[in-house]
């Protein structure tokens, strides 16, 4: 027994020693895979990273570093994070058996080579190289794919790039990251349908349009669907609440709409909900805010309205148009009850944005009010859609409901009946069924116009004056049921409404006019400071045959909404009303042209930006900067940025900042209003001083000038209530009043910061010479890079050069290289400081200081850079020291916005030949008149930031 054991085992052992030495001869591997691996080797610029064995050609028997095999045949590669460079072959997917390849976080470049019949890959890892294109068979034939990661490579970065439909094959697929890799289109329906997915990230691409219905009930875990460049996402969030495994659900910076669906509790593993930065409206549910694994939840930036929740994981929920700013507190019974009828109507987007606060007597467009209770809801033709809410029974103070021209439908609810002091129910021209209630004999109840109402209802119809009438009769007349049921007129409706609404509309007209200038004047006398909190005034109304000039005056309470509404006010076919919130004017391209004198070229104050400036005089004398969008240039991009300016420069005001005082859209025309500055760009003083005859700026007026553009942009990243970053700041961007005090211009790039301190992959955008490396490279910003442009302006102010100059020596073409090197000794400093400076010793001391600080703002490392409140402390006890400039003079700094803004659009209408006062008509069908409007002194003084 024992012998035969050990026989064996010897036998073993020779059998072994034969095999070993066979496998010495002719190595491990397959050849073929050692071929692809040797053209892996040899497409990079850095292989000796590898420490792969020069002359060996057996992998996997020798073990090499990174490669593990299956038998002789390569299975996976793993140089994640190695600091390879260079390209892949493009026959890698001839390594059949491969089924792990870790590339992530290198520097891979160049064209992937498809993946194309790789079926045995299971894991795909190639995030964060610099892939540049992906070919169309890529995902071809991957069978067995589970995992695949693209993230953070640019690709196809000219036309972008979208999943191809073979990807559905791939049915064990279950994390798929493609975030910041170029992606465009729809987001496709077979993606909803793979069952196996839990993880989908696809943040940071340009992707659009809505979330398929196909996802729901999906069994997605992880949804990214955040920061979509362009418009990014839109439609309604409902299928969200039937993917009931979600845990994290990132949905922030799209253009999603609607309410929260309130089916969202039955999310209950979701612990991270982002969904800041869309058009959503609504209340928020309470079975969202109690869902028992949440941790955090974003809800900044929408026009969510109600109560703020109250609870205890992170929460933010800024810029919306919640009724309280303290979470927990409910809302008024009137706001109450007027939220509930918004929910019946679906949140139009226009109301939830200017209808926020607790006093919807302060202004709320459609809504005015008598003795601070709202007496009438006044809404007509406005595109309301849904049912009417029998809460507006609660509202004991109406005295009318006008609804008429919208899309109502339902009925009308018998809670109205007991609004004692009702006198007009105008539901004319919607979609409303009968029967209707009986509402007194006091009540006017039109409901002409709605084809479900016929003759054959009356018998459920009110009696007397409302009673809904047979088409033609006349009681379908706004005056019809007033003077009894008899009113059997036989004028048409048409003529009707021309002799009674005509004199009524110019009655209103001029009452409210009068007294909205009785109620400014007498305001004005209390403070000084007072003024509307804004006016909207629109020129040009298409249903408005005599091309009156409307004006709506909009709430501005202190949690106004966020946003503008550009979108539905550039879009003109939508909606008639041009409101945005903040403070701004809309001015007829008539009264431009007048001020310009028809954009004449010797009013041409510069180029750039898509547009020419103007200089323009209005009637009053008061100067103002027009810039013109050129009709030729009207380019997708163009109004982006002529959006992106308007939206930017309302919510910003800082005494530093140049003032948006208007803008117009009319046609083609897109023009913008500025304040005048009238010494104009910094650029024009500092270099280009000799040929345009004016004075070289002393030492003194540089450092107030970088100390304003400091504060300025120091409010611009956080100060203001959002961060901003400007992306294009330069001398040609500062602009100088008379007093040589500066102000940051031209927000056209601006984009808005995320959130956090996070970078945005952006378009690269900005001027070159200006431009922070980190931003030139990978086109990722922060506002670290406006502060590298900061720098550059110091080293500007200091030498008198312009940041970059092809004609200048090599050395010190790019200033900002050089200048780094000049400013380390005081001798090499001085050489290069502007030679129209009086460099005193004191001021020597306070150059080199400057000359520290645009060091340190244009380090190569963002994180080196201080961010621009440090700048502010540097600069501001040096200005102080430096003889300091009077500040009481900075009040007088361009056009006093604190002047009543109805006196300057007064002016300015006068200053428009084709309409006089007596044609300003307060547009009583859209507007109302606010009891009383916020104070705008006080929002912009807080709003400064001192
Ligand atoms: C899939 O994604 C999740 C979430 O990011 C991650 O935790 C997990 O490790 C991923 N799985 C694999 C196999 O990479
Ligand atoms: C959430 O609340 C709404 C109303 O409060 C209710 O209709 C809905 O069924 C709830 N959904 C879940 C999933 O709890
Ligand atoms: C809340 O936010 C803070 C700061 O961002 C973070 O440190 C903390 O972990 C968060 N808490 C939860 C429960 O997510
Ligand atoms: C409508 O009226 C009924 C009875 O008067 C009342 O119970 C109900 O609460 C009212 N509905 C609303 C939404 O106000
Ligand atoms: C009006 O409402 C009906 C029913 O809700 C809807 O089908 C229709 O599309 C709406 N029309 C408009 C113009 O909104």
């Amino acid at each position: 027994m024992r012998a035969w054991t050990s026989r064996l085992l010897l036998l073993l052992l020779l059998l072994c020693a034969i095999l070993c030495f066979i496998s010495a001869v002719l190595g491990d591997t397959d050849q073929n895979d050692m071929a692809i691996l040797d053209e892996f080797r040899k497409g990079l610029d850095n292989p000796e990273l590898l420490q792969w064995p020069a002359g060996s050609t057996d992998p996997c028997g020798e073990k090499w570093k990174h490669v593990f095999c299956a038998g002789s045949r390569v299975a996976q590669i793993q140089v994640a994070n190695l600091g390879l460079s260079g390209s892949l072959p493009q026959d890698l997917n001839k390594l059949q058996m491969l089924s792990n390849v870790g590339l992530q976080r290198n520097k891979f470049s160049g064209k992937l080579p498809t993946f194309s019949g790789l079926s045995n890959l299971q894991y795909a890892y190639l995030s964060g190289n610099q892939f540049d294109t992906i070919p169309s068979d890529f995902f071809v034939g991957l069978t067995e794919l589970q995992v695949m990661s693209l993230d953070e490579n640019p690709l196809n970065q000219s036309t972008g790039w979208t999943l191809p439909q073979e990807l559905e094959n791939s049915a064990q697929l279950m994390n798929l990251t493609l975030s910041t890799c170029n992606l465009v289109g729809p987001l496709p329906d077979f993606l909803g349908r793979m069952s196996s997915l839990r993880v989908l990230e696809l943040s940071y691409n340009n992707l659009s349009g809505e979330i398929p219905a196909t996802f729901s009930g999906s069994s997605l875990q992880i949804l990214w669907l955040n920061n979509q460049d362009g418009l990014g996402f839109n439609g309604s969030i409902d299928v969200i609440a039937s993917m009931t495994a979600l845990t994290q659900v990132w949905l922030h910076g799209n253009g999603f709409t609607g309410p929260i669906p309130s089916g969202i509790g039955a999310c209950t593993s979701l612990t991270q909900l982002s969904l800041n930065g869309n058009q959503l409206v609504g209340i928020i549910p309470e079975n969202l805010t109690a869902l028992p694994e949440l941790q955090s939840l974003k809800l900044d930036n929408n026009a969510f309205m109600g109560p703020i929740p109250k609870v205890k994981y992170n929460f933010t929920y800024s810029q919306n148009s919640f009724c309280q700013s303290t979470p927990g507190l409910p809302c008024s019974p009137e706001v109450t009850a007027l939220l509930d009828f918004l929910q019946g109507v679906n949140y139009p987007l226009k109301l939830a944005k200017l209808w926020s606060g607790n006093d919807p007597c302060s202004g709320w467009l459609g809504i005015s009010c008598s003795a601070n209770k709202v007496s009438v809801i006044n809404l007509p033709n406005y595109q309301l859609d849904g049912t009417i809410s029998p809460s507006l029974g609660q509202l004991d103070s109406l005295t009318d409901i006008k609804l008429d021209g919208n899309n109502l439908t339902g009925t009308i609810p018998q809670n109205l009946t007991s609004l004692k002091s009702l006198k007009m129910l105008n539901l004319s021209s919607n979609n409303l069924s009968p029967p209707a209630p009986k509402f007194s004999n006091d009540v006017t109840v039109l409901v002409h116009g709605n084809p479900l109402f016929t003759t054959s209802n009356s018998s459920g119809s009110p009696s007397g004056n409302g009673s809904p009438s047979p088409p033609g009769s006349s009681s379908s007349s706004p005056s019809g049921g007033r003077s009894g049921s008899n009113t059997s007129s036989k004028n048409s409706n048409k003529v009707n409404v021309l002799i009674i609404a005509v004199p009524v509309g110019v009655g209103v007209s001029i009452i409210g006019l009068v007294s909205l200038l009785l109620f400014w004047r007498q305001k004005r006398k209390e403070s000084a400071f007072t003024a509307p909190s804004s006016i909207v005034i629109h020129p040009k109304d298409p249903s408005d045959e005599d091309n009156m000039v409307k004006i709506v005056v909009v709430n501005n309470a202190s949690n106004s909404t966020a946003g503008s509404d550009l979108q539905t006010g550039m879009d003109g076919g939508a909606s008639n009303l041009h409101v945005i919130d903040g403070g701004n004017l809309v001015i007829s391209v008539q009264v431009l042209r007048n001020a310009t004198r028809n954009f004449a070229p010797e009013n041409v104050l510069g180029k750039g930006g898509f547009g020419v400036v103007y200089r323009g005089e209005l009637h009053d004398g008061t100067m103002i900067a027009v810039k013109r969008m050129e009709a030729a240039v009207l380019s997708n991009k163009a109004l982006d940025e002529f959006q992106a300016e308007i939206a930017v420069l309302t919510k910003v005001r800082h005494r530093n900042l140049v003032s948006i005082l208007g803008y117009s859209v009319e046609g083609n025309e897109r023009l913008l209003v500025y304040e005048y500055m009238p010494q104009g760009a910094l650029s024009r003083h500092l270099f280009q001083w000799k040929q345009l005859n004016l004075e070289p700026l002393s030492w003194k007026k540089r450092l107030n000038i970088a100390l304003d553009v400091a504060r300025g942009m120091e409010y611009l990243h956080s100060l203001a209530h959002q961060s901003f970053i400007h992306r294009d700041l330069k001398p040609s961007n500062i602009l100088l009043s008379d007093d040589y005090r500066a102000k940051v211009a031209d927000f056209g790039l601006v984009k808005l910061a995320p959130d956090g301190k996070n970078s945005v992959a952006t378009r690269l955008a900005g001027t070159f010479g200006y431009l922070a490396p980190e931003y030139a490279v990978t086109g990722k910003i922060t506002t670290k890079a406006d502060v590298f442009s900061f720098g550059v302006v110091l080293m500007e102010l200091v030498t008198g050069l312009a940041a970059l100059d092809e004609d200048r020596p090599e050395e010190s073409r790019y200033l900002a290289s050089w200048f780094y090197y000049m400013k380390t000794s005081k001798e090499k400093l001085k050489a290069v400081i502007d030679s129209s400076l009086d460099v005193t010793d004191e001021a020597f001391e306070s150059i080199s200081v400057i000359a520290e600080l645009a060091g340190h703002c244009a380090a190569r490392e963002p994180h080196q850079r201080p961010d621009m409140g440090y700048a502010v402390n540097v600069l501001a006890p040096l200005v102080e020291k430096w003889k300091p400039m009077n500040d009481d003079q900075e009040e007088s700094l361009g056009i006093d916005l604190r002047q009543p803004l109805l006196q300057m659009v007064k002016g300015w209408q006068a200053a428009d030949g084709t309409t006089n006062v007596s044609s300003v008509s307060l547009d009583d069908s859209k507007g109302s008149i606010p009891a009383r409007p916020a104070g705008f002194a006080e929002s912009f003084t807080s709003a400064d930031g001192r």
